[in-house]
């Protein structure tokens, strides 16, 4: 064998652990059907990703992440803030949820993320007097364990927390959001004090939804347009609203703050500007910037960033849009979505994908063309996309172009997957029938669902329970 061949598997190798310096992925699992959180922690490990950020601090998330070097950011949700603002309860949660992990091979926890969003205006104030408490309770029960120097605890909010006036629209006229000041300020400040970073979400593929008028080249980073503020060009969005903070910052004397990206993504379905093409371009972007330090004219530098998604969730809540279930880079079975290149070199390809994932019966759920009673049908179909995932139906999406009986076995298979192919999950007043033919039509992907009932136990601790039962039956 020759020096090119050791040469190539060392680049190869190089090729596998890097990944952008600072990038991590969100982990969300809001979904009917799970991958086991082993296979997940695999699948980021063969894509080099250091860093994830969770929404909960799961037992079984936390169990499959131990011992793998990703450095993690746990999160308390925010049903859990009020029970936060005693003390007591603060410190249990420290104590179960990051002091039970901290032993050789346990879990590398970075920070907590107090809250998610807290500060939404759709939440109408309910979480708006309970953050702060929570969050210095939050800390200082790390300090009184000992954690206070490697672990920080922080508050992601939305970009809604600032924002700039109408009249004056550009970055350097960022403050934050009047309602919301007093309690913003009180925050930066503890957070300054802790030195722990403020985690900001950023969505330029919302900035684009729902506003026709906002020019479609901004959201992404390949130019087109661009806005002047006191001199400095923007030619992003992303670029502009991380800005937007920075001198809402700096208004409240905390220009040098640090600020971690606690979500930045574009999604693949469910929206006129929701799919592979425009994903695969905003990534394109956004990757080689962030492995390049650029930073933003304000902030030049190496940024911390975490994209959202690692998976689709097809149980998530769609009030804000049906883009909702679809911001994964990969597909909710572990596969990649498209092209891309975690380590910003712009050699994009598809990321390696979950291994030996279970799937279901290759069996769908489809429309009976033989059924008489019509009558029945829309209300059947309503049943089935209020408890399955429709949204791939609507207009823009991948499954907008099928015809009537098309749309009615969509919703009836999705129905089906989701209660694990039982088959009474398929008669809908036999308006539906089993087949084992793929219904699947061109961009529109009819999905056998994941087999999730061996997930909690493993195959062999499976086995040995059959094993057991069937020694019980034959005695
Ligand atoms: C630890 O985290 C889990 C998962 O988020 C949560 O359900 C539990 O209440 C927490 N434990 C304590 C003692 O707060
Ligand atoms: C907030 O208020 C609006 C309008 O009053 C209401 O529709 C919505 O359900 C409220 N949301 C929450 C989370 O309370
Ligand atoms: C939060 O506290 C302030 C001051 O105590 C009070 O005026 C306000 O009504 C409270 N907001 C909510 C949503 O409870
Ligand atoms: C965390 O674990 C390490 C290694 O087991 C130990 O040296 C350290 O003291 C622990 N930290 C705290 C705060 O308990
Ligand atoms: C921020 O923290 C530093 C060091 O902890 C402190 O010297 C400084 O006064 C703080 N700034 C503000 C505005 O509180
Ligand atoms: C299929 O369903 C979608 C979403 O409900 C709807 O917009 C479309 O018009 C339907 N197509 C037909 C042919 O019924
Ligand atoms: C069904 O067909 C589609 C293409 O139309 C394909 O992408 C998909 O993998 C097929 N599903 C199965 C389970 O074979
Ligand atoms: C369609 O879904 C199946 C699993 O049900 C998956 O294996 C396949 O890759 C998907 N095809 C496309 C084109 O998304």
């Amino acid at each position: 064998m020759g020096s090119g061949w050791i040469l190539n598997w060392v680049l190869f190798l190089g090729f596998l652990s890097s990944c952008v310096y600072g990038l991590g992925v969100n982990w969300g699992t809001m979904a009917t059907h799970k991958l086991p959180p082993k296979t997940v922690v695999q699948m980021m490990k063969d894509n080099g990703i250091k860093k994830v950020k969770l929404f909960d601090a799961d037992e079984n998330t936390m169990g499959a992440l131990a011992g793998s070097n990703i450095e993690v950011m746990v999160a308390i949700p925010n049903d859990q803030l009020m029970a936060m603002n005693e003390y007591k309860r603060a410190k249990e949660w420290v104590k179960t949820n990051v002091t039970r992990y901290n032993f050789t091979g346990g879990v590398s926890i970075k920070y907590v993320a107090v809250g998610n969003e807290p500060f939404l205006s759709s939440y109408n104030g309910s979480f708006t007097n309970i953050t702060f408490p929570a969050l210095q309770n939050i800390q200082n029960a790390l300090n009184e364990a000992g954690f206070g120097d490697s672990i920080k605890a922080t508050v992601p909010s939305n970009a809604d927390v600032y924002a700039t006036p109408s009249n004056n629209d550009v970055p350097s006229a960022g403050r934050f959001r009047s309602d919301i000041s007093g309690i913003m300020t009180q925050i930066v400040q503890f957070l300054n004090n802790s030195n722990a970073p403020l985690t900001v979400n950023i969505y330029p593929f919302l900035s684009l939804y729902g506003n026709d008028d906002f020019p479609i080249n901004y959201a992404f980073f390949d130019g087109g347009y661009s806005i002047t503020d006191n001199g400095i060009a923007y030619t992003n969005v992303f670029d502009a609203n991380f800005d937007t903070l920075v001198s809402s910052l700096k208004a409240v004397g905390l220009g040098d703050l640090p600020i971690i990206v606690g979500e930045v993504g574009w999604p693949t379905d469910g929206d006129k500007n929701a799919n592979s093409g425009y994903a695969y371009r905003f990534y394109n972007g956004l990757l080689p910037r962030l492995a390049a330090n650029k930073g933003t004219p304000l902030r030049p530098g190496n940024i911390e960033v975490y994209l959202f998604g690692l998976l689709d969730e097809d149980a998530k809540s769609i009030a804000p849009g049906s883009f909702e279930r679809h911001w994964g880079i990969f597909k909710y079975d572990g596969q990649p979505k498209f092209a891309m290149d975690l380590s910003g070199q712009g050699q994009n390809k598809l990321l390696v994908g979950a291994q030996n994932v279970q799937y279901l019966p290759t069996k769908w759920c489809t429309f009976n063309p033989n059924a008489k009673d019509m009558s029945k049908l829309a209300d059947n179909v309503n049943y089935a996309c209020t408890y399955a995932d429709c949204t791939a139906l609507g207009y823009g999406s991948s499954c907008n172009n099928l015809d009537a009986n098309g749309n009615v076995s969509y919703a009836f298979n999705s129905y089906y997957q989701v209660q694990n192919q039982d088959d009474l999950a398929c008669n809908f007043q036999g308006l539906a029938m089993v087949t084992t033919q793929n219904i699947s039509q061109g961009s529109c992907n009819f999905t056998i669902e994941i087999d999730s009932s061996s997930s909690s136990l493993g195959p062999s601790l499976w086995g040995l329970a059959y094993l057991a039962v069937l020694t019980v039956m034959l005695l």
